[in-house]
């Protein structure tokens, strides 16, 4: 892998061409953001354009939730009641991790899927991937905004209490909790990959029985 970090470089993704956007786009740790967060016309708006996504069947297999400030604290609550079962020695300072967890930015959208069985040839693993374009297409139209935005999961997204207590059947997936807001400072970068390690040409095919 090359390290193609550029630490010091801004978050001002907005000032260049729709590519120099996609080139360039990066997700801000929820841990380094700060108020303000959208405006809730704002947050419509990159809702709407989250929503635009190839979705094959038009399914809309998916729901987003706006968790609100009074709700992203119960949410922390219960990460704190779940964590304690998987973790019971843990140290009060790691717990407290887990109480703000929910907390960390302005703003908290869970985005989960709502499958069905396969209809049309449309197989659930395709729902599926519609619903993580929606959380993709979320960073961008935040990022596009100007906010900072991050796509992150962990163990609670796949705790069936926690989807229980935002409404999501155990046989769905919570694909993604989406945090947004302003950037504390410019987002570092990371490794992106080597394109010869991961882009193949087939000129011809492998024999199969
Ligand atoms: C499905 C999914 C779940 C993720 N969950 C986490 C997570 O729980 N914690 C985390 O730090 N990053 C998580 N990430 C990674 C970040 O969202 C992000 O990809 C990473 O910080 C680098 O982002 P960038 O390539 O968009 O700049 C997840 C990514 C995906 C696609």
């Amino acid at each position: 892998m090359t390290d193609t970090s550029t630490p010091e470089a801004p978050l001002n993704i907005t000032d260049g061409t729709p590519l120099d956007f996609l080139a360039s786009r990066r997700s801000v740790l929820a841990s380094r953001m700060e108020e303000p967060g959208p405006s809730q016309q704002q947050l419509d708006q990159m809702l709407e354009i989250a929503v635009r996504v190839p979705d094959h069947g038009r399914m809309t297999p998916w729901v987003l939730q706006i968790v609100s400030p009074a709700a992203q604290i119960e949410l922390g609550e219960l990460f704190v009641e779940e964590f304690r079962k998987i973790e019971p020695d843990a140290k009060d300072e790691r717990v407290d991790l887990e109480r703000v967890r929910p907390q960390r930015s302005p703003v908290l959208v869970v985005v989960s899927s709502r499958t069905v069985p396969d209809r049309d040839g449309v197989p659930p693993v395709e729902q599926l991937l519609s619903a993580g374009n929606v959380c993709f297409n979320l960073l961008h139209a935040a990022t596009a905004m100007g906010f900072a935005a991050q796509w992150v999961t962990n163990w609670p997204s796949y705790n069936d209490r926690i989807k229980a207590s935002l409404g999501i059947p155990t046989s769905e997936h919570l694909v993604g909790f989406i945090h947004i807001g302003t950037p504390k400072g410019p987002p570092s970068e990371r490794q992106r990959p080597v394109m010869a390690e991961v882009v193949e040409t087939i000129d011809s095919l492998k024999p199969v029985s």
